[in-house]
């Protein structure tokens, strides 16, 4: 009983000692804008563990390694650097690796949501537009109070990003008197929204 007793003991510890060790990466799953620039730390709790990022594409840029941490600064951030990052490390004298990895959410928000007006073929159109945009944002547009529905979108990529056009029929009833549109675009990522606000006045007895 008591070798068992002693190695069921031992076992325990060991399992302890190794439960005890983890990495801690900081921002969490952090969201930044495109060119900007990140710091990320990786860092685990041994006295002289041994950490890295990993992965191939971006990380050829800048590593800062010390003992029990290392920071990957990551410049310029574009769409492509979206996604998961590990981080693996080492303890000494423990072969055990152990890895933790972060979400790196990245869009593009341009200033601007443009709304213009337009005719094509007798038929009046409220536009609403954004250049360099990502992910596709929500839309809602308003002529005064009243939400409009039945939109048509066009969008084309350029790169990573989008360009996109929403666009709406105007009776021609409404575009012959006074009327206020505005439009609020969002753009959601991980949980946070950022939004741009566009508006424009027509008033009576324009045509376009
Ligand atoms: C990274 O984290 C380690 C451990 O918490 C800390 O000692 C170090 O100062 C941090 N470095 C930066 C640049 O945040
Ligand atoms: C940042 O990256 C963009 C393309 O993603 C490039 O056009 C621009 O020149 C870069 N800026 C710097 C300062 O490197
Ligand atoms: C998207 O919009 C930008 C900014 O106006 C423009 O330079 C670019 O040519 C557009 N891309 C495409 C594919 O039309
Ligand atoms: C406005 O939207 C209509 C319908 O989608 C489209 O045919 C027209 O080219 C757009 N005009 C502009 C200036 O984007």
């Amino acid at each position: 009983m008591a070798p068992c007793l002693l190695r069921c003991i031992v076992l325990q510890l060991f399992l302890l000692s190794n439960a005890q060790h983890y990495l801690t990466v900081h921002p969490v799953d952090p969201v930044v804008s495109t060119g900007e620039s990140i710091q990320l730390n990786c860092s685990i709790n041994c006295p002289l563990g041994t950490v890295a990022w990993k992965g191939l594409d971006i990380f050829v840029d800048k590593q800062y390694i010390a003992p029990g941490y290392s920071v990957q600064t990551l410049e310029n951030i574009s769409i492509s650097m979206d996604g998961t990052k590990h981080c693996e490390g080492t303890c000494p004298g423990h072969r055990k690796a152990y890895q933790k990895s972060l979400q790196l959410h990245v869009y593009a928000l341009p200033n601007t949501l443009l709304l213009s007006s337009d005719m094509k073929n007798g038929i009046h159109y409220l536009n609403c537009s954004m250049e360099l945009v990502y992910p596709l944002p929500e839309i809602s547009c308003y002529k005064g109070s009243k939400l409009l529905d039945e939109r048509t979108d066009n969008e084309i990529l350029d790169g990573d990003l989008f360009n996109i056009t929403w666009s709406w029929v105007v009776p021609e009833e409404d575009w012959l008197s006074d009327a206020f549109y505005w439009c609020e675009a969002q753009v959601h990522v991980n949980g946070q929204v950022f939004k741009r606000e566009g508006t424009l006045y027509i008033s009576e007895g324009i045509h376009t």
